[in-house]
């Protein structure tokens, strides 16, 4: 393929040149005399192992060679990769200054062109630049709409400095978020030698794919860190600790506990947060991830409640009280609180969880149930089908089986609120919301 990279950076030096291993015709572009005049000379613009070979020989072969205009570059090639910087701004808001600099300049390019030419971006943009900033952008210089006379791709890069080249041919998944199949197929077909993973995905998806990523990533390592400075405080080996957890592949290294949903609760995980913040300060240890998690929990609560009410409608059904299906532990369970909070605002309120009901008559939380929550306890209903004959909104609290055929019983003129992504498996009557998605 003939392909264009505009950015001579750390991601577009190592797109460029590995394209051009690979046997494709690579034009580079940069505004930097310096890093154009390198790359011609067979040098890399930049410090990362093993690129200053593949680029002399990329030169040599006559496959890679850089330029400052844009002009030469979209007409000879197809496909252009977009890889300059989105820098932030001193508040920490994202610098587009360059992208649309690089798409006025390609869209203008495009302008005179005459054939189908598709543009990939791969710098790191946040949701909604494509549709708000690439796409008009490129579309006002050229004149041309996208997806029709040309095609635009969002294609975020996974590589990190230090293992560039290693990372460019062994990605953890290649993602490719379209507004056109036709340059969707195209971008593919360039990935196809690749072993990892093919995910095509709306364009929205794929810039925050990559914050996500990101987030996550940095996320861990401040995890780490917090983990480390109280085991160190106390003379614990972190890093035996952070082996063992590790090795657990089933709930720690794994997709459990990553799905959004409603707010943690039971008889472990608020108790256990609490009890290792409340050792960090005794320890005099400031960890701000860790003792953020308790007010992010109940933040998340608000939300669900703020949810509820917005609606304005009184009667408010709810399916589900303990904090997740198949146990009747009412302990630290989010719909307790939500409930209670409901009850003190005035609404009227009634209640099914099977496994509550089971446990109220004759269950181990019997007791709980009626020296804890009596007031709860009083608006249990037996039967499912009475708490939906009932309500107007209806708020599903956890993820019991029973409530997944329940929501196809609904009426046109009832809400539901999911809290737990039980998503319908076919559409039903009454209109749908979910917590966090
Ligand atoms: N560096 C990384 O490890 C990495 C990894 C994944 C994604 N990203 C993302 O990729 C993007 C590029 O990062 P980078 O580290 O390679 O940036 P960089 O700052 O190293 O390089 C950007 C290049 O773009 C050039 N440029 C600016 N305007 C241009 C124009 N109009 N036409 C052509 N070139 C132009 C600059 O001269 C510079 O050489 C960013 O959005 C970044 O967040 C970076």
């Amino acid at each position: 393929m003939r392909i264009s990279v505009f950015g001579l950076g750390y991601v577009g030096a190592v797109s460029a040149v590995c394209l051009a291993r690979d046997g494709h015709e690579v034009i580079g572009v940069d505004p930097n005399q310096t890093k154009v005049d390198l790359i011609n000379g067979g040098h890399s613009p930049i410090v990362e192992k093993g690129l200053e070979d593949l680029i002399s020989a990329a030169v040599g072969r006559g496959l890679l060679r850089a330029v400052t205009d844009a002009g030469p570059a979209v007409d000879g090639s197809d496909l252009s990769l977009v890889c300059v910087g989105t820098p932030s701004e001193a508040n920490g808001s994202l610098n587009l200054r360059y992208v649309r600099a690089v798409c006025e300049q390609i869209g203008r390019c495009l302008a005179k062109k005459g054939s189908y030419h598709t543009v990939v971006m791969r710098s790191t943009i946040l949701p909604g630049t494509m549709r708000g900033t690439v796409i008009p952008a490129l579309e006002q210089a050229s004149s041309l709409k996208a997806g029709r006379d040309f095609g635009v791709c969002n294609n975020p890069e996974f590589l990190r400095e230090g293992t560039a080249i290693h990372d460019y041919d062994h990605p953890p998944k290649t993602v490719i978020g379209t507004v056109d199949q036709r340059s969707g197929d195209l971008l593919a077909s360039l990935y196809e030698r690749l072993e990892a993973p093919m995910i095509r995905t709306a364009v929205e998806t794929a810039e925050m794919v990559k914050y996500v990523d990101n987030v996550w990533h940095a996320v861990k390592v401040a995890f780490a860190n917090e983990v480390g400075s109280v085991c160190k405080k106390i003379g614990i080996d972190s890093h035996s600790v952070m082996d063992i957890f590790c090795q657990d592949r089933k709930l720690n290294i794994s997709p459990h506990y990553l799905k959004p949903g409603f707010a943690f609760g039971g008889s472990c995980l608020p108790k256990d947060v609490s009890a290792l913040s409340y050792e960090a300060a005794r320890l005099d240890l400031r960890l701000p991830l860790l003792e953020s998690i308790m007010e992010s929990n109940r933040l998340h609560v608000e939300r669900g409640l703020e949810m509820i009410m917005a609606h304005g409608r009184k009667r408010i059904g709810v399916l589900g009280l303990s904090f997740k299906a198949g146990t009747d532990d009412l302990r630290h369970s989010p719909m307790v609180d939500v409930t209670e909070r409901l009850i003190g605002k005035g609404y009227d309120v009634r209640l099914y969880d099977r496994n509550v009901s089971l446990s109220r008559l004759i269950g181990a939380n019997r007791e709980y149930i009626l020296s804890h929550i009596p007031h709860i306890a009083r608006l249990m209903v037996e039967s499912l089908d009475k708490v939906l004959a009932f309500a107007e909104v209806i708020v599903i609290g956890n993820g019991s089986e029973e409530f997944g055929a329940a929501l196809h019983r609904l009426r046109d003129d009832q809400q539901v609120i999911d809290l737990v992504r039980l998503k319908p498996s076919g559409p039903i009557n009454a209109r749908y919301e979910g917590i966090a998605w």
